[in-house]
């Protein structure tokens, strides 16, 4: 069993610990803020007793105060602090020197590539990307990112780590922004807005066209599946005429850009493109969770059957 360092206690972080936990690691964990360090266990029990699962792996997970006390003994080391590319550099600067020479330094960036992360860390053979989709804990895939400086080696040791903890990591061959997962959901996003603004239909109607159609056949008909399944004459005669009417700007849209200006941010403001009150959003949050308990089929060893 590995030993594991998080750094970065907040929604990711606490998620990616308590797999390690459940998964009989040790972790220790590590975020500046005191408050937020002290909530994990607390956090960790309560998501364990959410699943059913037995609380106790929360105690296998200790608090470090300081970034070189949680990694000085590790042997993965996995980033969860803010989105931020400078922060970021710092961080692993310091993992460099505070770690074993063997340990594996992993970031969970959302979209910036590796390459820019690790610019300040010479030898970059044992860094690599994990990107963890939110909840770690019950959304199983992993992207395991390669970037050029990325020895082979130090992919193969991730994908066989995070296979143990149950996941499903995948290989991603090129570092380039948004890797894989985060391009693909990110071209519909751009695609559902662009048809908000362009009054082709309203926002609830594009979620309805989408929950009640390809969205059903995702988990089992994906879209290059679904490409072979209707053929790839049909996709090209489709492609041919549709892809020139698609979006394709390079830059947020309009619409979004002037939400945010208005300060309609979604549920955490009660107004984006729905109106929210506080027990509306929770309700899709807690539909959300019990749709994904569902589908991943957590069962009470934390295992997925
Ligand atoms: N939220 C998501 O759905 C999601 C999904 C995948 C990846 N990510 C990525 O994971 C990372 C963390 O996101 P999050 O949603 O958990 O954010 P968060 O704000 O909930 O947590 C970040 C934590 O980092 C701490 N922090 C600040 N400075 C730090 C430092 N110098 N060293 C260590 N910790 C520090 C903060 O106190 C905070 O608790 C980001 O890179 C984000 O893009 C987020």
């Amino acid at each position: 069993m590995e030993h594991i360092a998080v750094i970065g206690a907040g929604l990711m972080g606490h998620g990616i610990a308590q797999v390690f936990a459940v998964h009989g690691h040790t972790v220790a964990i590590h975020d500046p803020v005191a408050e937020v360090l002290a909530q994990v266990p607390e956090r960790v029990r309560a998501n364990l007793s959410a699943l059913g699962l037995a609380e106790a792996a929360a105690d296998r997970i200790t608090l470090q105060s300081t970034l070189a006390g949680a990694v000085s003994a590790a042997d993965v080391v996995f980033e969860a602090a803010p989105e931020d590319l400078k922060l970021k550099q710092t961080i692993f600067f310091e993992l460099a020197a505070a770690t074993p020479p063997g340990c594996i330094l992993a970031s969970n960036t959302s979209v910036i590539p590796i390459a820019e992360i690790s610019a300040r860390v010479v030898d970059a053979r044992r860094v690599v990307g994990t990107h963890w989709w939110n909840p770690p804990y019950l959304i199983p895939l992993v992207e395991v990112v390669q970037a050029t400086r990325t020895e082979p080696a130090t992919v193969v040791r991730m994908m066989d780590l995070l296979k143990r903890a149950g996941k499903v990591p995948v290989h991603v061959k090129r570092d380039v922004p948004g890797f894989v997962g985060n391009r693909l959901q990110h071209a519909l996003w751009r695609e559902a807005i662009s048809i908000v603004a362009a009054g082709i239909c309203d926002a609830e109607t594009v979620d309805l066209v989408v929950k009640n159609s390809f969205g059903m056949r995702l988990p089992v008909l994906a879209p290059l599946e679904n490409a072979d399944l209707v053929g790839l004459d049909l996709t090209l005669a489709i492609h041919n005429t549709i892809l020139r009417h698609l979006e394709t700007s390079g830059e947020p849209s309009p619409l979004l850009q002037q939400y945010v200006e208005q300060q309609r941010l979604g549920m955490k403001s009660g107004r984006g493109f729905y109106d929210w009150t506080p027990e509306a959003a929770q309700q899709v949050r807690d539909r959300l969770t019990a749709h994904l308990r569902r589908v991943t089929e957590i069962g009470p060893a934390g295992e997925s059957k």
